[in-house]
This record gives C-alpha cells, structure tokens and sequence, in this order.
C-alpha cells in the first residue's frame, strides 16, 4: 500500500530517499514526506501530491546536511489526504514512518491522551509514534519491543530517535527489507526502490528489529541476535526505465510477445519443470483482482479438461469456513506476491496443511515464500498499477498446466506461434485508437461474454474502469436479459467477446439484443462478421485463446485513458500492492 524508505551511510540521505520515493510511488501516491537527521536535530518536510510536490518544497526549503533519514509515500486508510495526515510523524523524541494497518489505534490513542500525549494527525501511525515515545527512557530497543506488543494489524515501520545517530526499523505482516551496500544500508517497502545502489538485500523476519548506520546493521529479536543471508536480486535498475514509451503501461503491454517467448522457450521441452498436479482432486484458485480473473481463466481451462475447480475471491475466502479434502491444492495467484487477503487465503491453506502453489511474478515475496511450491512468472518489474504482462503469464501458466493435464496435438504448434501472432496484433494501435474514438466519451459502458469470454469480458472492463475512470461492468451474455439490459439505450458502447465457438450463437443472439435496443457494438473475436467496430484475433488452440484476447482489450482501454488525459500509470485511488485488507 504505502511505500517507505530509509537510508544511512555517507551520501546526501535526501537524494537517496527521494529516489526511493519515486520508486515506490505506484504503491501510493497521494502524499509524502522526509525525516532528515544530523548530529543537531531531525527535520521533517511534508507535501500532498506526487513526490514532484514534495521534491518542489524541499528545493525552496533550507535543508540540513544528512547521511540518515527515513521517508514515506501514503495511500491514505486512516485520515483524509492532507499535510497533517502525511508520514513522517513525530512525537516527541520519535520520528516513524508506517505502511500497514493499526487496528487497535484507537483505544491506544485514548490511552495515550490520558497519559497527557497530544496528536496532530487523524492517522493510526502517529499513535505508533506516540507509543514508542512514551517507552522510550534510553534503550530504544525497550521502547519498540513494548510498543509492538501492544500494536494490533501490519507495519512496515521506519525509525529515528531525536538523540539517537542510527536508524530503527521493524514488520510484521508488512513488506520491509534490508539493503546492504558498501558502508551503507537502506530499508525499503521493496527492492526497486534501492537497486540503482545495491542489489544485495536481507528478507526480513516478524518483529526482528533492525538498527544500521554508516558502521554496518544489526537483527535482534527479543535481544538476541539474528543473523540472516544476504541475498542478491536478479532485478537491475534498468528494469524500471519507460523505453521511450509514454507510460510504463504501454513498455508492460509491448514486452508481452518477448515473455512469452521466453517463458514459453523455458518450459516446452520441460513441462515436468512444471508442478505435476494430476494428482490432487481439488483445486482451489484465490486471487485478488486481475489475478482472480487470470484465476477464473484458469478454472475454465481445468474444466474442460474435466477437472473440478473452484475460484473465489481472497478477501471472502478467507473468512469462509471452507472444509479441506487432503487431495485439494490452493493455487494462489499474485503479481506482487504481498496482497494481504491472497497471503490470508494461503496461510489458512499451510494451517490446514493443504498443498499450496503460489503463480506469482515478485520473487522473495510472503506468497512466493510460504507456498509450499510456486511458478515464478518472470515478468520482471511491473510498475503501472493497471496489469498487463504479469496477467498475460499467469493466464500463460494455467494453460501450460491446462497442457500437460489434457495433452492435444494442436497445442504446442499453436504455442509455438502465439509470440509472433501476439506481435502482430498488439501492431495493430491505429484499430485500438479508432474503437477508442467510439469508448472515451462514455460514462457506461459494458462487456459481454459466455464462459471463458466472461472471464476475458471482466478483464477488460476492469482495465478500462481502473485506468479511465469510466463505470465498465462484465457480465454473463445470458444474464443481461434479466434486469440491466434495461440500462442499454442509443449508443450506449456494448464489447461483445466471442472466441469460444462451442456458444458462439448463444453469445451472438444476446449482443444482436442489446444492438436492437440501441447500442454501439465492439465485436472481438476469431470468426469474422459484419460488424463496423471489430477485432478479428487469429484462431488458435481454445487454451491459447484469452492470450489473444486480452491484450486488444488493454490497448483499448489505454488510448481511451489518453483519450481523457488519465494518470495512466498511477490511476487515482489505486495501488500496485494491496498490503491491507
Ligand atoms: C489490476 O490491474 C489491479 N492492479 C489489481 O486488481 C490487482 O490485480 C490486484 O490488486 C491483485 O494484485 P496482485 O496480483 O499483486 O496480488
């Protein structure tokens, strides 16, 4: 959710920091803040706004020189979008940073104002601040232990103490790591923010508090020492350039053939490479999201290689009383690999000791490691919030599986194929622009599909509804006749997808329904007809099919997005990593 970095060691800790937050912006960008530290005093700036606000205030403020300093992006959860609200927050000898969720604030904040502490802010985190401060005689290390023990939900927390020369930081639930350099150490809410200055990197356990300065780091828990490996990302700095594309959303959308091919090329002559599940039962698929969607995508393919799955949504998974068959496996899907109700749903599988396989893009992450088996998707970075490649190989992935459980000639011919008739597709930017023409000044708009067309159909309407704010709804092509057609009127833009042949007709007699009462149809699919707005995608094998379907439809709801001049990349109200429930 919120992004938050700190560094200490011999650079200008306001540049490092605030190259961090540029980093970390996609996970939440409505305000930000720096705590600079020195020998003397702690100084902390605060802006609204992208970090291009905050980088402003700091310009045409005096800044004191500093090599240690921590710093925060918020997405708000607790208290309205304001300066007050922004991170850092001090509370006397205490300076915090927060990414995660209080969920016992306030009873801990009537506790504290009886205990004559006042606050600024609205926020959970401040109480953070004031809980520590309030423990705080002279062993900091006292202070934080007492503080989150009493500290109910997720933190990510960075830390300073007025007259202390270090930095503190600990989590639980919440992802931190330890960046490790050459006489200089960084905490950061993920890799990316720190890869232009190191790519060694410590993962770090529940509650194991950190202290670094120029002279190295320290892990205790519970005052004991922990030592943990250092490891090395395989992510480089350059993952995070734009290459010469306007946003990072149309670099994501173009790397798809190459990933493809490159995913496809690992795993062809080594489908064994893949986890054999023929031998579970059950199958389970929980994901939030575009990744829920990749998810029913799944559950169509396994069904009609006649297996039996089921596919929810995390946030209400975790909290069914779901019955376990010992022969079922959780498949959890992530980009992020941090969203916290997929982390809820798996876990409740591991407790249930049940089979777990995480399909997940974000190595190192909670999901990738506490699934008992996972499948790296490999996309590398992705930073517009909106996603596109990492969906592409999580799709990829259910039909590699789809394969080796049901085995049919034409498939692997047609793998072969699929990068380069993707290419040739995502070519074709003047068609998209031009249904695009027919999209962008609508404020409803709706997709239809049967089967695994409704699933295509909620994928592309969530990237039209996430990135250009216009109300999109996916619906079941057979549903819509029994209450909203009543919404269909003139012209109103109706995307019917129409690549399962086995109902072609049924889905094509409920689009010529809406078309009767006026609206404007998006024809997409692999058999031509005479439709003025259309997308013809090549045929394919059926289980190759979404990955043909799909990527018109983010293109489309891209130059609809540029169309109405959108924050493509970091769509309002979103974030890239959904930490908090
Ligand atoms: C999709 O474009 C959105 N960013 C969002 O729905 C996302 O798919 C969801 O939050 C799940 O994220 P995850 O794959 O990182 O778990």
């Amino acid at each position: 959710m919120c992004g938050i970095i700190g560094y200490a060691g011999n650079r200008n800790a306001q540049e490092v920091l605030i190259h961090g937050l540029k980093e970390l912006e996609y996970r939440g960008y409505d305000s930000s803040g720096i705590a600079l530290k020195n020998n003397k005093k702690t100084q902390i700036i605060k802006s609204i706004g992208k970090i291009s606000d905050l980088e402003n205030k700091i310009n045409n403020s005096k800044i004191i020189d500093s090599n240690l300093g921590i710093a925060h992006t918020r997405w708000a959860t607790h208290g309205a979008v304001n300066a007050k609200n922004a991170h850092p927050h001090n509370v006397g000898k205490v300076t915090i940073v927060h990414n995660g969720i209080i969920e016992n604030a306030s009873v801990l904040r009537d506790k504290l104002i009886n205990k004559g502490i006042t606050f600024k802010s609205e926020t959970d985190s401040e109480v953070i601040a004031g809980l520590i401060n309030y423990y705080y005689k002279d062993d900091p290390y006292k202070a934080i232990e007492k503080a989150i023990s009493e500290l109910k939900g997720s933190y990510a927390l960075g830390i300073i103490f007025s007259d202390i020369n270090k930095l503190f930081a600990v989590r639980c639930e919440s992802p931190l790591i330890l960046g490790v350099g050459n006489h200089e150490y960084f905490i950061a809410s993920d890799i990316g923010a720190i890869l232009k200055y190191t790519k060694d990197y410590v993962l770090l356990g529940k509650n194991e508090i950190i202290s670094i300065d120029n002279n190295g780091y320290s892990i205790t828990l519970n005052g004991e020492n922990v030592n943990r490996q250092v490891l090395k990302s395989n992510l480089n700095d350059e993952s995070v350039s734009k290459k010469g594309y306007d946003h990072y959303m149309m670099k994501e959308i173009m790397e798809e053939p190459i990933l493809i091919h490159n995913f496809i090329k690992k795993y062809i002559n080594h489908l064994n490479k893949l986890p054999n599940i023929k031998k579970y039962k059950h199958f389970h698929i929980i994901g939030c999201g575009s990744a829920y969607y990749a998810g029913l995508i799944g559950k169509y393919l396994f069904e009609e290689d006649g297996i039996d799955a089921l596919v929810e949504i995390a946030s209400e998974y975790r909290y069914r009383n779901i019955k376990y068959d010992k022969n079922t496996l959780v498949i959890v899907i992530s980009q992020s690999g941090e969203t916290a109700d997929t982390i809820a749903a798996m876990r409740m599988a591991n407790e249930n000791n049940v089979d777990t396989l995480a399909i997940v893009n974000v190595d190192g992450s909670t999901i990738a490691r506490e699934s008992k088996y996972k499948i790296l998707i490999e996309a590398g970075r992705e930073i517009a919030v909106a996603t596109t490649k990492a969906f592409m190989l999580q799709v990829l992935v259910f039909s590699l599986l789809s394969y080796k459980i049901n085995k049919d000639d034409t498939y692997l011919n047609d793998l072969k194929k699929l990068p380069s008739l993707l290419k040739i597709l995502l070519d074709k930017t003047g068609y998209y622009k031009k249904i695009a023409d027919q999209v962008y000044k609508h404020e409803d708009v709706f997709f239809i599909g049967r089967k695994i067309d409704y699933a295509i159909s909620l994928e592309g309407s969530l990237k039209l509804k996430e990135i250009s704010y216009i109300h999109s709804e996916a619906y079941q092509a057979g549903e819509l006749k029994h209450g909203t057609i009543s919404l269909i009127n003139n012209g109103t833009v109706v995307f019917g997808i129409l690549t399962d042949n086995s109902i072609y007709d049924k889905t094509l007699s409920n689009l010529e329904e809406v078309i009767s009462r006026g609206a404007n149809p998006i024809y997409i699919s692999n058999v031509d007809a005479d439709y003025e707005n259309k997308i013809i995608i090549p045929k394919i094998n059926k289980k190759l099919e979404p990955l043909l379907a799909v990527p018109p439809l983010q293109l489309i709801a891209y130059f609809v997005a540029v169309k109405r001049d959108c924050n493509i990349d970091k769509p309002k109200n979103l974030a890239k990593s959904v930490t908090v429930e």
